[in-house]
């Protein structure tokens, strides 16, 4: 045998080794039922990694709301639908906590950061972000005061457009970025700057390759990948000049620094840091600084201007939806000030047509994924501790036993028969429980300030026939996203 040959089989022999190990050290737990896995690539075969969260409905169909699949030799376990989901992130809220070690993020973030981190750090790093992310103001401002600017000025960039036919996407991240920048950096970039667009063309494709097959083929065989050639690799150098980056903006506020007037999210870390240097437990350092940075960044720009690009195609999809809002920012807002977070309250309509929307456009069907944090029992079964999670969102905000008609948008599901506005338990596209999305309320507050502003001043239509718009989304591993389009915009 040649050498080259004996190498490929000890490889292989060492593969299936391990992998009958890891089933093994599976088979003392009564584990939740699942599609019979083969050596070394587990379900794959059976599995659509451009539209995973599908092939998980179709599989728990015959297996069951909970179920287990093997992702390569990962065991994963794939909760089916509003109950069981609930029930896991609220009442079993400890055990289902953790995150899971995702091959690619790993290498990104080294296990620093707020996304990625378990155990204490995550703690420390959950309660801060949590704080200073609140809306009680950071430096001169409300966050609410930065993002009706930020609203203000994307009017002002549709209107130069009046008229002709245009994509939306770039307007939106620029705006969704500028109010992540404003609340870290405490500055907000020219939608024209260099600097800026290079920033926000790095994060778009960073999300896009993040989120593909390629990638998550990296998640299951890293240690073959790494080696091979492919977009993986783009991602990694993306993100490298991002941590440049955000690494400058750091120093530059060091050179600055008034620790009793915190401008915004990077001082409060450094200042945070001073307070704590002499605790050898505390988790504030530069590393989890930098990290925590970038996550805001990638989880808080993509997933909010996708929600508002949604919007748009649905909103000219049905014009006689976005007529409705108008009519109800008319009459509770008018024209002459910028709508308001308080406002809310009394705008029944539009505030069930962005809950729809969110529904509808269900950006992130798998959830991000989460692990056990111990043995944990749940529904007559037991899952090992480290076990990947995945807490599908799709089968919630389509579960067919919550919503009257899941596959259609619809407003009407989020208001009673009084025309009130009905709060629902399904509607969890923040995911729930205590890993919750750590940007909720800044990412709601931005999707009722940027589509009321737009509307208040502006009117989008599509360029042919509504009817023959197809809303369905493009499809990748860990997302969902609208189809291309353009619309033309006029001024009210
Ligand atoms: C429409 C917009 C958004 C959607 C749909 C969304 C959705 C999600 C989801 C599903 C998760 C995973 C939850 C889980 O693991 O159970 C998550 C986590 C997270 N999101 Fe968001 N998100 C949005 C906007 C934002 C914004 C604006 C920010 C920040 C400024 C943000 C920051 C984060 C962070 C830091 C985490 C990780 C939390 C942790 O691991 O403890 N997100 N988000």
């Amino acid at each position: 045998m040649g050498l080259f040959a004996g190498l490929v089989l000890a490889t292989c022999v060492a593969a299936l080794l391990f992998f009958l190990i890891r089933r093994d050290s599976g088979k003392k737990y009564n584990l939740p039922p699942g599609p019979t896995p083969l050596p070394v690539i587990g379900n794959v075969h059976q599995l659509d990694f451009k539209c995973l969260f599908k092939c998980f409905v179709k599989l728990s169909e015959r297996y069951g709301p909970v179920m287990t699949v093997y992702l390569g030799s990962q065991r994963t376990v794939v909760l089916n639908g509003f109950e069981a989901v609930w029930e896991a992130l609220q009442d079993h809220a400890d055990e289902f906590a953790g995150r899971a070690h995702i091959p690619a993020i790993a290498r990104i973030t080294e296990g620093y950061g707020l996304l990625v981190s378990n155990g204490e750090r995550w703690k420390q790093l959950r309660r801060f972000s949590l704080t200073t992310l609140r809306n009680y103001g950071m430096g001169k401002r409300s966050i609410e005061e930065w993002i009706q600017e930020e609203a203000r000025n994307l009017v002002e960039e549709f209107r130069k457009n009046e008229g002709s036919p245009c994509d939306p996407t770039f307007f939106l991240s620029r705006a969704v970025s500028n109010v992540i920048c404003s609340m870290v950096f405490g500055e907000r970039f020219e939608y024209q700057d260099k600097n800026f667009v290079r920033l926000l063309g790095l994060i778009n494709s960073a999300f896009q390759i993040a989120t593909s097959p390629w990638t998550q083929l990296y998640n299951m065989f890293p240690r073959v990948l790494r080696y091979l050639p492919g977009p993986h690799k783009r991602l990694f150098e993306n993100v490298e000049e991002l941590k440049v980056f955000i690494a400058d903006m750091i120093e530059k506020h060091k050179q600055d620094l008034e620790p009793h007037s915190p401008r915004d999210y990077i001082d409060s870390f450094l200042v945070k840091i001073h307070e704590e240097k002499e605790s050898p437990s505390s988790e504030f350092h530069h590393k989890n600084m930098l990290y925590s940075v970038l996550n805001l960044f990638l989880a808080g720009t993509e997933t909010t201007s996708t929600t508002l690009r949604y919007g748009l195609l649905l909103l000219i999809k049905y014009p006689h939806i976005q007529d409705r809002v108008q009519q109800e920012i008319d009459s509770e807002v008018g024209r002459d000030r910028p709508p308001a977070m308080e406002d809310r309250r009394k705008m029944p309509i539009t505030d069930a047509t962005i809950h729809e929307i969110q529904r509808f456009a269900d950006i992130v069907p798998l959830n991000v994924p989460h692990k056990t944090t111990r043995d944990t029992s749940f529904r007559g079964y037991s899952i090992p501790e480290g076990t990947v999670v995945l807490p599908m969102l799709h089968s919630v905000l389509y579960d067919e036993t919550q919503w009257d008609s899941p596959n259609s948008f619809n407003p009407t599901n989020f208001l009673d028969e009084n025309s009130s506005f009905q709060k629902k338990n399904a509607f969890l596209p923040f995911s729930t429980g205590k890993r919750s999305c750590a940007g909720e309320g800044l990412a709601r507050m931005e999707l009722f300030l940027f589509f009321t502003t737009l509307l208040q001043n502006l009117s989008f239509r599509s360029l042919g026939d509504p009817g023959e718009i197809d809303v369905t989304p493009k499809v990748s591993t860990f997302s969902k996203v609208p189809r291309p389009f353009e619309l033309v915009v006029r001024s009210r």
